[in-house]
């Protein structure tokens, strides 16, 4: 049965699913990456953006699993741009260039109406004005019984959450944090995750000026 699934959200160890201040040098935002090293490392990623090599380990396999048996996206407008406000035209085509890593429909939330996208490779954009259930509803078309994965920003995903819609997720925790904060040890234990934070020295320096 079709289900509708969060997977591989990299969330650090103080909740952040982004960084702040997002613009074009900066899709994560600033120190995003750190959420998302755990995933540039394998082999899903490396090959996706023209690498032959990768590694081949758990956050791989568990990556890979994320992709298997989705027919169809949902995304927030920041997930798919910088652009605020109205479109000023069409130019801008989403992050990933001319084949982006989806192959199937995907559903952009936004305010501001725009007309279908089709990329190379089986991605089509659909730009959806009228709410969560609306982009639902037209994701379970277009999955036709396959999964429906939620793929992010975190706004979009907490609106998914809290409409209680989100069937599973896979939360990928790193030993990050990115509130002034870096993690210098993490130990897992019998029953706990230790981890070990310490002031970054530019937070340090500042506070002690
Ligand atoms: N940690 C991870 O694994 C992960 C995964 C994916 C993305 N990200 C990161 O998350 C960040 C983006 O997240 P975000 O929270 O800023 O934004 P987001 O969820 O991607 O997009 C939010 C925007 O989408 C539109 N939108 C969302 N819900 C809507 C609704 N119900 N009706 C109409 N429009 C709606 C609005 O844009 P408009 O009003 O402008 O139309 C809203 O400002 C990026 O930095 C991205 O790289 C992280």
């Amino acid at each position: 049965m079709s289900k509708v699934c969060v997977r591989s959200f990299g969330i650090s160890l103080d909740g952040y699913g982004a960084g702040a201040d997002q613009d074009l040098q900066h899709p994560l935002g600033v120190n995003g990456p750190e959420l998302m090293e755990w995933f540039f490392h394998t082999r899903v990623w490396r090959r996706m953006h023209g690498h032959p090599d990768g590694e081949a380990g758990i956050d791989n396999g568990i990556a890979e699993d994320g992709f298997a048996g989705v027919g169809a996206w949902i995304l927030g407008r920041n997930m798919f741009g910088p652009v605020r406000g109205p479109w000023l035209d069409e130019s801008w085509k989403g992050w990933w260039g001319d084949e982006p890593p989806y192959h199937t429909p995907v559903f952009v939330l936004t305010h501001y109406a725009r007309s279908p996208l089709k990329m190379a490779g089986g991605t089509e954009f659909h730009f959806v004005t009228d709410g969560i259930h609306a982009a639902l509803e037209q994701a379970r078309d277009a999955a036709a019984g396959r999964n429906i994965r939620i793929g992010g920003g975190v706004f979009t995903i907490r609106q998914y959450l809290q409409a209680g819609l989100v069937d599973d997720a896979h939360l990928a925790v790193r030993p990050v944090v990115l509130a002034g904060y870096e993690c210098v040890k993490s130990v897992a234990g019998e029953r706990a995750y230790h981890v070990f934070l310490e002031r970054r020295p530019r937070d340090a320096a500042l506070s002690s000026e």
